[in-house]
């Protein structure tokens, strides 16, 4: 056991996350100037106005408010306690908790013995894959598949047994049978009796970024056996909708040159991989998902997407609706690099994304192209791959021929107008529109027409937020914000000490506020007048309070108002906003005493009173703050 109190151990935590790797596996992220734009995981938005500042290791929404640091963003997202949000990072990092009892430890603890199980069960599958005589079909259907022993070794390809409860029988003495169904490795009979969810299969293991494995795919080894593929249901550790497979054994290489490649299914993955190209994915027998796209942007820092789906009818509505899926991924945050840009001066580095479609000739998959033609030759391909625009048009132009009445060219024309219309830029738009008139025979100006035509229908979309501003409260509200910003502004010399001294006795009316002010003060002794430090604690004691952590956050943002200030410009930041908040309770009480003053007449020694004490108030004012 550790001797590291749980404070240290969040400080450590703390130090090894980096914001933009938690945030950018969920967001979208593009940079703008220092700080990184999204659209808000929290909220539905269509323009990105969430905003990630690694410099600060915060993030922030100006559309609806949510905003904290690294920690914070994974409890929002995933759901989670502050302490289950810790368990599963010390867990990610290797770092020994210190022990403690509370229901995170037991969920913990469940999360950790699944992932023991699935490690297992992989081991077990694939011994029993190269010791069985039950497995032998299974060796035999994979080798002729060209997988070899080594593939066989380093994809952990293994085989489940025939039998019912052959995989319950193996882990009886060592897990319970909740655990065992929790891992989706069992499923339950009408009888409510608990079988293998996987039998006379070959399994494939799905491992997530960090190589865990987390899941299975399971191919039937048998002509009529079905499905085909049989994959494990999600559970605390898979979610099918956001892991890619093959993603731990794609990234470095993805990062690496700067593409990925998509392709349908697990064995395509494993071929290309093996063969060399190993940035290739596959989704898990899901359609592809927002959340997909974000894993992969993660690793290619521009966001070249290569799809690589079947070119038969299925796999280029696979292609369509997966383009479909990017664009939504990236929407808001700039062009995405969809057509050939010869034409046009549009600058490589402004798109936020590119896709193109290796679609060879014979509409082969993958694992079948690569296994005949061979690596070198599938690799041409990805070279000559055409932009999505254009191979959409090509697929659609490829259709044409010279016997087309007018009808048919009309459904043609009307088949390729969307595409047409995506272009953004008017040069380039004519030359496609010169290209398809020429191709299928009709007169260029007509469907120029039908294209302006078609433009004032659309609605214009508006482009993303640069700034926002923060909603706004009452001058004194904001002046008490203002002072308690100054306690996290970099690049000045001002002790927060003697800070934390003169704001002390400012009356705040602001109850989260006040909180945060008293926070500070008790903070202040032990974070050194550093600035971080004070944020890491902040963050760590209001973990579990949104509200505050949304204004803390807040707060932080504000701070880059008062940044680089020299000292006397601090000073007069100080002096403006104590003096706006004073004002305020002047005004308070000048109205408080108004409304006496109203209900008495004008001879009463009382009122006389009160006009004096009015008097005196706005003389007063003056002074106030100097
Ligand atoms: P396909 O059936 O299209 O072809 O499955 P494949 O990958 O070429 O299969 P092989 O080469 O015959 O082995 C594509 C992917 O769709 C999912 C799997 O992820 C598979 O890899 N799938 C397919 C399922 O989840 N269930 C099925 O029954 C079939
Ligand atoms: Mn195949």
């Amino acid at each position: 056991m550790t001797n590291k109190t749980y404070t240290e151990v969040i400080d450590e935590i703390r130090n090894r996350l980096d914001i933009l790797d938690v945030v950018q596996s969920r967001v979208v992220l593009k940079k703008r100037g220092t700080n990184y734009w999204g659209c808000c995981p929290f909220h539905n938005e269509k323009t990105p106005s969430f905003c990630v500042s690694p410099q600060k290791g915060i993030f922030k929404c100006f559309g609806c408010g949510e905003g904290g640091d690294a920690i914070s963003f994974l409890m929002k997202i995933n759901n989670q306690s502050f302490n289950d949000v810790i368990k599963d990072l010390a867990q990610q990092f290797g770092i020994e908790l210190p022990s403690f009892n509370s229901d995170s430890k037991k969920y913990g603890d469940e999360k950790q013995k699944i992932k023991d199980i699935l490690e297992k069960a992989c081991k077990y599958y694939h011994n029993n894959l190269l010791t069985l005589d039950e497995a032998k079909p299974a060796l035999e259907y994979l080798q002729k598949r060209g997988i070899t022993k080594e593939i066989i070794d380093e994809y952990q390809l293994g085989y489940s047994k025939k039998g019912y409860t052959e995989l319950i029988s193996h882990f009886k003495s060592d897990y319970t049978p909740d655990i065992i169904e929790k891992a989706g490795l069992t499923v339950k009979t009408e009888k409510s009796e608990n079988i293998d969810r996987f039998r006379h299969r070959i399994m494939i293991p799905i491992r997530d970024e960090s190589s865990n494995v987390i899941a299975f795919g399971a191919r039937a080894i048998e002509a009529n056996q079905n499905p085909k593929y049989l994959n494990s249901p999600d559970t605390v550790l898979y979610n099918k909708s956001r892991i890619l497979y093959g993603i731990d054994t794609a990234k470095k290489q993805i990062m690496a040159d700067d593409y990925v490649v998509i392709m349908e299914g697990y064995f395509d993955v494993i071929s290309s991989q093996a063969a060399g190209l190993k940035n290739a994915v596959a989704s898990c027998g899901t359609a592809l998902t927002v959340d997909h796209i974000k894993l992969i942007a993660k690793y290619s820092k521009n966001r070249r997407i290569y799809l690589a789906f079947d070119t038969d009818s299925a796999g280029l509505k696979a292609t369509q609706r997966s383009s479909d899926v990017i664009k939504e991924a990236f929407r808001g945050l700039g062009n995405i690099k969809i057509f050939d840009q010869t034409y046009s001066s549009l600058n490589d580095d402004k798109y936020t994304c590119e896709i193109r479609v290796i679609a060879p000739f014979d509409s082969k998959d993958p694992d079948e192209y690569i296994r005949e033609y061979g690596i070198e030759q599938y690799k041409n391909y990805i070279k000559k791959a055409p932009l999505l625009l254009d191979f959409e048009l090509n697929q659609a132009l490829k259709d044409y021929n010279s016997d087309f009445s007018p009808t048919d060219k009309l459904k043609l024309v009307k088949k390729i107008m969307p595409l047409i219309e995506e272009i953004p830029n008017n040069i380039v738009q004519n030359e496609y529109i010169k290209l398809v008139s020429d191709k299928i025979n009709i007169d260029e100006s007509a469907l120029i027409r039908e294209v302006n035509r078609s433009k004032m229908f659309q609605t214009i979309e508006s482009k993303p937020i640069e700034r926002i501003v923060t909603k706004s409260s009452n001058n004194s509200e904001k002046a008490q914000k203002n002072l308690l910003s100054l306690f996290f502004t970099s690049g000045t010399d001002i002790d927060l000490n003697n800070l934390i001294e003169v704001i002390k006795n400012v009356k705040f009316t602001n109850k989260n506020l006040i909180i945060i002010k008293e926070a500070i003060d008790k903070l202040l002794y032990r974070v050194n007048n550093n600035v971080d430090e004070l944020i890491q604690s902040l963050y760590t004691q209001f973990a579990e309070d949104n509200e505050l952590k949304d204004i803390i956050t807040d707060l932080i943002y504000i701070a880059d108002s008062f940044k680089n200030l020299s000292e006397r410009d601090f000073k007069a930041a100080i002096r403006d906003n104590v003096n706006s908040i004073q004002k305020y309770h002047f005004n308070c009480e000048k109205d408080e005493i108004a409304a006496k003053y109203k209900q008495l007449n004008d001879d009463d020694i009382e009122s006389m009173q009160y006009q004096m004490q009015l008097r005196e108030k706005i003389k007063n004012k003056h002074k106030v703050g100097e």
